[in-house]
């Protein structure tokens, strides 16, 4: 999808389709105001009529108005209240529902210049673009009769004030960065495990490293051998029961001075979690294709800092390894010595992502960060805690927390952070290793962090939680989100104002 920015005269554009919103209140302002009188009355007599009164989720699409150069004009109520983000997002989302399928192969809108609360004409016209780019995004891949293409090519967005230009035109450059990112995050996610392997992994990391040659960007990929020399005694107890093997990808993009200390960020990439020994129940298990998410994420946010050549330095390093029981696998009551020399009690198979990102996170030391985030599809808990729409949020540092709530917000893509006091940590103690991999059935998504916390105690540290988030389960709506690339995105371009 393309973008672009449209100012002038509603009457005189020539586009497949205007759309404009219409409010309940009871005379017509903006844009419908404008269309209105260049139509003669055409909106005042659809309202009139009955036809639409601009209540949200109704729409009308109208042919050949007369004294106006578009081809039609779908009017879509806005409701009573101001909108907010939600309201907005849905708005967008029921547009784009109509459009998909419908004639116009370019469309104008007019939604940035509604006024949405606490968000200015910037952070409306992303909402804009990530909501069109979010509600073409399909998967179909892997049916043998694909779905038609949406037949939508071009979208500009149309504003009355020509100052307005160079906010919108970053809001499209930054939005059309992040969705694609977040595309990329939502194809690996929906991948199923038999394809997605720690190996597919690599080569998608090293391939997209590809894609961005101009750049300076580094590819690394190690190998169970090469983690095997590192000491990388958790990580490898995950994959012990796999035929797949194990890989530790890293991903560095230079877009600043050598010397500026990189963002890290790590992603939990177990693409497919049975649970090992510790075996999960059948239904709903194929539901753990997704336990890459937070892999497929760096990758997503990679390719948005690299695309938009941020002047940041950024690593990103995922975990990947399959989680299976078999004859060779990791059993309960089993000691293992992880990278940092701590020794892990595995009293539970199923708690593996924090086995295999312990050892991820005592690598990132290596690359002396400036802070270090992880992102995992982490505990079940997380989903009783914070239900689907929110990531939990915790962390060794309090700015860095707050660096992400605050980007959450601003990217709509929110997290609410968890405590993580001292008193949870006790849950951890092991009568034989110096950690358990378990804390009992109390605040698991709590102490699932405190077990990471050990092994980050050299920088500035936070995790995400995103096993509600990340993808939706079941359902006609089922698959992957992209989220938090837009968090993510949005933490980074934070950091070059700062
Ligand atoms: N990948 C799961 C967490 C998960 C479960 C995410 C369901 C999304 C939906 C993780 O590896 C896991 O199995 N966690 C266990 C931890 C427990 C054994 C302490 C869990 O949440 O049950
Ligand atoms: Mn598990
Ligand atoms: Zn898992």
């Amino acid at each position: 999808m393309e973008f672009n920015v449209k100012h002038g005269a509603l009457a005189s554009i020539k586009t497949g389709c205007l759309v404009v919103g219409i409010s309940e209140a009871k005379t017509l302002t903006g844009p419908a105001a404008e269309l209105d009188a260049a139509t003669s009355g055409q909106l005042s007599a659809a309202i009139k009529s009955g036809d639409i009164n601009g209540k949200s989720g109704q729409s009308l699409m109208l042919f050949a108005l007369p004294g106006i150069s578009a081809q039609r004009v779908l009017l879509v109520g806005t409701g009573k209240e101001e909108l907010n983000d939600r309201s907005f997002r849905k708005l967008v989302s029921s547009v784009i529902g109509t459009l998909k399928n419908g004639g116009a192969t370019d469309v104008v809108l007019t939604l940035a210049d509604l006024p949405v609360k606490d968000r200015d004409l910037y952070a409306r016209t992303r909402l804009l673009v990530e909501g069109v780019r979010d509600g073409l995004y399909q998967f179909d891949q892997f049916k043998s009769k694909k779905a038609d293409k949406p037949r939508l090519k071009k979208c500009s967005l149309w504003s009355s004030d020509k100052n307005d230009a160079k906010a919108l035109k970053l809001a499209i450059t930054h939005g059309q960065a992040i969705s694609d990112g977040a595309s990329l995050t939502r194809d690996l996610g929906n991948l199923p495990g038999n394809i997605c392997t720690p190996t597919y992994l690599a080569k998608e990391a090293k391939a997209l490293a590809k894609q961005f040659s101009g750049a300076k960007v580094e590819a690394e990929v190690l190998d169970e051998k090469d983690m095997k020399a590192l000491g990388m005694g958790s990580l490898l107890a995950v994959s012990a029961g796999s035929a797949e093997p194990a890989k530790l990808i890293r991903l560095s993009y230079q877009g600043t001075d050598s010397k500026t200390k990189p963002h890290v960020l790590v992603g939990k990439g177990i693409t497919f979690d049975t649970g090992g020994i510790s075996i999960k129940p059948g239904a709903g298990m194929d539901e753990m294709k997704y336990d890459m998410c937070g892999a497929a994420t760096v990758l997503g946010v990679f390719k948005a800092v690299a695309s938009l050549e941020l002047p940041i330095n950024l690593t990103i390093i995922i975990a990947a390894a399959e989680n299976m029981p078999s004859g060779t696998a990791t059993k309960p009551g089993d000691i293992v010595t992880s990278m940092s020399g701590q020794t892990i009690e595995i009293l539970n198979t199923d708690a593996e992502g924090r086995l295999v990102l312990c050892d991820a996170l005592t690598y990132a030391e290596r690359f002396n960060p400036a802070s270090v985030v992880d992102i995992a599809t982490l505990t079940g808990a997380c989903i009783i805690a914070l239900g689907t729409k929110t990531t939990g949020v915790m962390g060794n540092n309090d700015e860095l927390v707050e660096q992400l709530l605050e980007a959450g917000r601003q990217a709509d893509d929110r997290g609410w952070q968890l405590p993580l006091f001292d008193e949870y940590q006790e849950q951890l103690d092991s009568p034989f290793a110096d950690i358990a991999n378990i804390g009992g059935r109390e605040a698991g998504t709590i102490t699932a962090a405190c077990f990471l916390s050990r092994f980050t105690k050299a920088y500035p540290w936070a995790h995400l939680d995103i096993a509600g988030t990340a993808w939706i389960s079941g359902g006609k709506d089922k698959g992957a989100t992209g989220r938090p690339v837009p968090l993510l995105t949005q933490y980074l371009l934070n950091q070059i104002q700062g």
